[in-house]
C-alpha cells in the first residue's frame, strides 16, 4: 500500500482529505505548512482531526511563511481558526519535535521509491526540503499536489491560492524532476458539495459525521456568500485521486511554467496542453518538456460521493460493538 505523507494547512478541506487518506492509503504522517491559517494553527487544527477520528500518526510542524512573498491566509473562506463551524475535540497528543522538512527527509531516505507526498497547501515544506537534501528528488515515488489550475484561478484572476502563497516554491517543486500529478482547480470546482451532503453527514449521528456536517455547513455558506456558488469545491481530496481512484480522474503530460514576474499574473500555473511532445518541437520550444501529469477530467459528483461515504464510514465503524 502507498506510504504517504500529507503536507497540509487545515482547511476544511484538508480535513476531508485527511480522513479520506487514511481509510485507503498507509497514511504515516502528516506535516504542517502556513496557508489558509496561521502554521499554529493549522497544526493544532490537524492534531484535533487526529483526535476526533482516532488516527494515531505523526504530526510535524513545518514553515511558517513563504520562501520570499509576504503570507496570505484564507480566513475568508475557512474562518479565523482554519477549521470554523464546529468544535472539534482538544489534541490527545504534542506535535512530534522534528520539523517537517526533516520528517519528510528522513521517512524518504528510510524507504527510498516507496514514500508519495501529498502536499494539499503552498508548497513551502516541499521546496525547502528538496533544496536541504538534494537526493530528496531520487527517493521519492512522486509528489500528488493539489494547486494551480489549467483555467482560471481563485484568490487573482490566473492564480489560484496554494500557488499563489508560495510561487517560488512551486517554481523549485517543478523543476525538481519529481513525478507529479497536479489537481488544479479546473478539475476541483466539479466535484462540489452541497446540502444533500451535510444531511447525509449529519444523519450519522456520530462524532465524525456531525463535526463534518458543521465544518462543511460554514465552508459552503461562505463559498455561496464570497463565489455565489451553490456548492463549496471539494478541492484537496482530489490530489488523491490517482492513488484511490484514478478511474475518476484523468491526467494530461504537460510542462507547467510557475509564472513568477508578471504583478498580474504571479502564481499562475501556466500548462500547456497543447501536446507539444515530440523531439523536433522540443527544439522550437524548449520549455516544451512534460514536468507533470495535469488533471484535465474528473467524475466530480463520484469523487464526492466516494469521499463523503469514507467519511460515513468512520462513524459506523465506531458504532459497532466491540470486538466485530
Ligand atoms: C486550496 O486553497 C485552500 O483554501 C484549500 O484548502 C485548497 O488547498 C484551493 O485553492
Ligand atoms: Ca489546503
Amino acid at each position: 500500500m502507498t506510504r504517504l505523507i500529507i503536507d497540509c494547512d487545515p482547511g476544511h478541506d484538508d480535513a476531508m482529505a485527511i480522513l479520506y487518506a487514511a481509510r485507503h492509503l498507509n497514511l504515516i504522517a502528516l506535516t504542517t505548512v502556513f496557508g489558509n491559517t496561521s502554521l499554529q494553527n493549522a497544526t493544532r487544527n490537524a492534531l484535533a482531526i487526529c483526535a476526533l477520528a482516532g488516527l494515531d500518526v505523526p504530526v510535524a510542524a513545518g514553515m511558517s511563511e513563504p520562501l520570499v512573498a509576504a503570507r496570505s491566509t484564507a480566513a475568508d473562506i475557512h474562518g479565523h481558526s482554519g477549521l470554523d463551524g464546529a468544535t472539534l475535540p482538544e489534541p490527545t497528543r504534542a506535535p512530534d519535535p522534528r520539523h517537517a522538512v526533516q520528517l519528510i527527509i528522513d521517512e524518504a531516505r528510510a524507504h527510498p521509491g516507496e514514500l508519495t507526498l501529498a502536499p494539499i497547501g503552498p508548497l513551502t515544506n516541499i521546496a525547502v526540503a528538496l533544496k536541504t537534501e538534494p537526493r530528496l528528488a531520487h527517493w521519492l515515488k512522486g509528489i500528488t499536489w493539489m494547486g494551480g489550475s489549467t483555467t482560471v484561478g481563485n484568490i487573482t484572476a490566473m492564480a489560484e491560492f496554494n500557488a499563489y502563497c508560495d510561487p517560488e516554491a512551486a517554481a523549485v517543486v517543478f523543476a525538481s524532476g519529481v513525478p507529479i500529478h497536479m489537481a488544479g482547480l479546473n478539475v476541483t470546482r466539479q466535484a462540489g458539495i452541497g446540502p444533500e451532503h451535510l444531511a447525509q453527514l449529519a444523519a450519522t449521528g456520530g462524532p465524525v459525521g456531525r463535526c463534518f456536517a458543521g465544518l462543511l455547513g460554514f465552508y459552503l455558506a461562505r463559498t455561496r456568500e464570497i463565489f455565489g456558488l451553490t456548492h463549496a469545491s471539494m478541492h484537496d481530496p482530489c490530489a488523491l485521486l490517482p492513488l484511490i481512484r484514478p478511474d475518476l480522474i484523468t491526467h494530461q503530460p504537460a510542462p507547467v511554467h510557475i509564472e513568477l514576474a508578471s504583478a498580474q499574473l504571479r502564481g499562475m500555473t501556466a500548462c500547456d496542453l497543447r501536446r507539444v511532445n515530440a523531439e523536433s518541437a522540443r527544439t522550437v520550444h524548449p520549455n516544451a518538456r512534460a514536468n507533470a501529469q495535469v488533471a484535465v477530467a474528473i467524475d466530480g459528483p463520484a469523487a464526492v460521493d466516494h469521499v463523503i461515504r469514507t467519511l460515513l464510514g468512520y462513524d459506523e465503524r465506531a458504532a459497532q460493538p466491540a470486538g466485530c
